[in-house]
């Protein structure tokens, strides 16, 4: 089937208490390794191209990786969205150049900015058939090139005239999640018996008041690596340097799946499976050179950490149909 817009995933994502997995793409094995898990477990899937992603592997190149996918994997639903999209400009080359959905973050602009132009993209997404995502309150970490210090959690009361008004297709609010891997300071987490750190829970309250004002509408959650702590023992035994990397619990995410949360972005995770399965590589076998024998390894772990995401933290395995 030919790309296609999370319209009816989030229908039935709602509607079934689960989410799908929105995961961040700059290259053929990061691609690969995401739709072969889908493919495999049957799950819908959106693969998201950020501007860095864009200005590092062009949008071409992109474009026709994606259309690759959607050949080799006939059976399930992909949808190419633009992640963070940064102005009107940005997201009406993507709409032009073939992506189904696209997100314009207004989030750093005034309450009056963000509802203007959101709702100038939607205008002419929707005129294409494209789908929109808005974002209110801003999350803590780097978007892109936009990048806070501090976040600040979306605040309910706004989120109405803000759909309304703007028209668009889903929302992305701030409940405590920050991009990166450095989510949590030390000092904001306490520690379990095996001295590890637990950060601080996502401010449910807020979800829970958003979904009340809006019924029946997709919430999307940014920021939503939970930073395997595997991944990065493996990075810092091979010579890498994460000291307290903490993401977002799973089953904090699970909940969020379970109530009105319909997409769930994952861009972080990826990266330390990647870099954490080379430096293991390059560190056993340094003799060696040829990409394709890295490059493979950490392909399959991607393969596999997507597999778990779909299977235990989103709940979109096996979805594929329903979806369609
Ligand atoms: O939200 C940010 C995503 O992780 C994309 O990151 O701008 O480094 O491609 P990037
Ligand atoms: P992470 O940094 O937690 O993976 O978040 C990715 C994201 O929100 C992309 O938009
Ligand atoms: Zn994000």
């Amino acid at each position: 089937m030919a790309l296609v817009t999370s319209k009816k995933m989030f229908e039935q994502a709602y509607k079934n208490g689960y989410a799908i997995g929105a995961f961040n793409v700059n290259n053929m094995e990061i691609v690969q390794g995401i739709t072969e898990a889908c493919k495999e477990e049957k799950a819908p899937v959106i693969l998201q191209v950020s501007k860095g992603a864009r200005a590092y592997a062009n949008h071409t190149y992109l474009i026709k990786l994606v259309e690759a996918a959607v050949i080799e994997c006939p059976d399930i639903p992909i949808v190419l969205h633009l992640d963070h999209g940064p102005d009107f400009e940005t997201c009406k080359a993507c709409i032009d150049g073939g992506f189904t959905s696209v997100m314009i973050d207004g989030s750093a602009h005034s309450f009056a900015d963000n509802i203007a132009v959101t709702k100038k993209v939607v205008e002419y997404a929707h005129d294409h058939g494209v789908v929109v995502e808005g974002e209110l309150g801003t999350l803590a970490g780097i978007e892109d090139e936009v990048s806070h210090a501090v976040g600040s959690y979306t605040r309910p009361e706004e989120v109405e005239e803000f759909v309304l008004k703007t028209g668009v297709d889903s929302l992305a609010i701030a409940i405590g999640t920050s991009h990166g891997a450095y989510k949590f300071k030390p000092d904001q987490c306490t520690r379990n018996a095996q001295g590890i750190l637990v950060p601080p829970e996502l401010r449910f309250d807020i979800l829970e008041e958003v979904s009340k004002r809006l019924p029946n509408f997709p919430i999307v959650l940014h920021g939503s690596s939970s930073v395997p702590q595997d991944y990065v023992k493996m990075i810092n035994e091979n010579g890498g340097k994460m000291p307290d990397a903490i993401g977002v619990p799973e089953e904090q995410l699970r909940r969020a799946a379970e109530l009105s949360v319909c997409k769930i972005n994952i861009d972080s995770d990826l990266r330390l499976a990647m870099t954490g399965t080379i430096r293991k590589f390059f560190n056993e076998h340094p003799d060696k050179f040829d990409p394709r024998e890295y490059l493979k390894p950490a392909r399959a772990n991607i393969k596999e950490l997507v597999r778990h995401k779909l299977k235990d933290v989103l709940g979109c395995a096996g979805k594929a149909d329903e979806c369609k």
